[in-house]
């Protein structure tokens, strides 16, 4: 009898436990399936694949909109236009798959330019690609000095951001031998593509445009021309630079290029009187490594007339 009772109350419970797992299971959402990423080459072909046993009366839609039937989509010649989420759904509807295609290139490798803009702090290199991948791309970017013998020490190209096409070569060596390699590789989920670019430093000086150029008229038909060296160039003393004036009126084609100076103003005179010109300057590392800078933007002056 207690035996009985006893195999009752347990068959009772477990019936209990049994009803109240079954409600929590069926109490539970139904499994968001998740999305899946799926990359693609503009021009390739890709077969998206519905997995679930089931073969008959499937649908895929794109953006909910139906584009085809069956258990496989082919996608041929595929271009921006197919991208999107697509959906697979079984007879009743049901979503079994869901795929989110991505379209864009393998990277090509990157079109690097160098240039000093702070001799001898740093070296900048920026890159460009063509096409533009339009994948989420990241670069690895690192340097060595070429003249280092046997193994070379292998650095960081620094960057902000992974995405960034720009890198930072600090600490750069003053010697104009040295020779540096620059590696930039692309990289995203249809391949990746490597440059590597070998730069001499004393070819990619370029100093930033000089600053705070000022033009005052003199007596005389004179006219004074004052500027500071860019802030970016931090040791002029040690690093000098050179400087030319541009005059125009018009058309700044028409050259009138004066200088070079190795100070920070020049007089130019014999100018004639109501005329308005504009002047800009431009910097370049004293000894002629490198590239000139760019103008600065330029001020004008109007001679009066006396
Ligand atoms: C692929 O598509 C592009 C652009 O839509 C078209 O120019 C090209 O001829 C197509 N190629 C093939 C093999 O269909
Ligand atoms: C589908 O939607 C995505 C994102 O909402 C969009 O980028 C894509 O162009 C759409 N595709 C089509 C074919 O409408
Ligand atoms: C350039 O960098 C990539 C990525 O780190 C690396 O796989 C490749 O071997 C490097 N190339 C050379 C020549 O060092």
């Amino acid at each position: 009898m207690y035996v009985k009772h006893c195999i009752g109350t347990l068959i009772v419970l477990i019936a209990f436990f049994c009803q109240v797992w079954s409600q929590e299971t069926t109490n539970e959402p139904p499994k968001q399936r998740p999305t899946k990423d799926i990359y693609l080459g503009i021009g390739s072909w890709a077969d998206l694949p519905c997995t679930d046993g089931i073969s008959e009366g499937l649908q895929w839609r794109r953006n909910g909109s139906l584009v085809g039937s069956g258990p496989v989509l082919n996608i041929r010649n595929a271009s921006l236009g197919d991208k999107g989420i697509y959906t697979c759904h079984g007879p009743n509807g049901d979503t079994i798959e869901m795929l989110h295609l991505h379209l864009g290139y393998a990277p090509s490798p990157p079109e690097v330019q160098c240039w000093i803009p702070s001799y001898p702090l740093k070296a900048l290199c920026s890159w460009t690609q063509t096409p533009d991948p339009l994948l989420p791309t990241h670069y690895i970017t690192t340097y060595w000095s070429d003249s280092e013998e046997q193994l070379p020490a292998v650095h960081s190209c620094q960057k902000q951001r992974e995405q960034d096409r720009q890198c930072v070569v600090e600490g750069v060596d003053l010697n104009p031998d040295t020779q540096y390699l620059v590696n930039i590789t692309a990289v995203n989920a249809l391949g990746s593509a490597t440059r590597i670019l070998s730069i001499s430093l004393e070819d990619i000086v370029k100093p930033d445009p000089p600053v705070d150029v000022k033009a005052t008229a003199l007596p005389g038909k004179k006219v004074q021309v004052q500027w500071a060296p860019p802030p970016t160039w931090t040791d002029p003393v040690t690093f000098p630079l050179k400087y030319k004036v541009h005059f125009y009126w018009g058309n700044p084609n028409l050259d009138s290029t004066l200088g070079p100076y190795e100070t920070d103003s020049m007089v130019r005179s014999g100018l004639p009187a109501g005329r308005t010109y504009q002047i800009r300057v431009s910097a370049m590392d004293f000894l002629g490594y490198g590239l000139s800078s760019e103008w600065s933007d330029p001020v004008s002056i109007t001679l009066p007339k006396s």
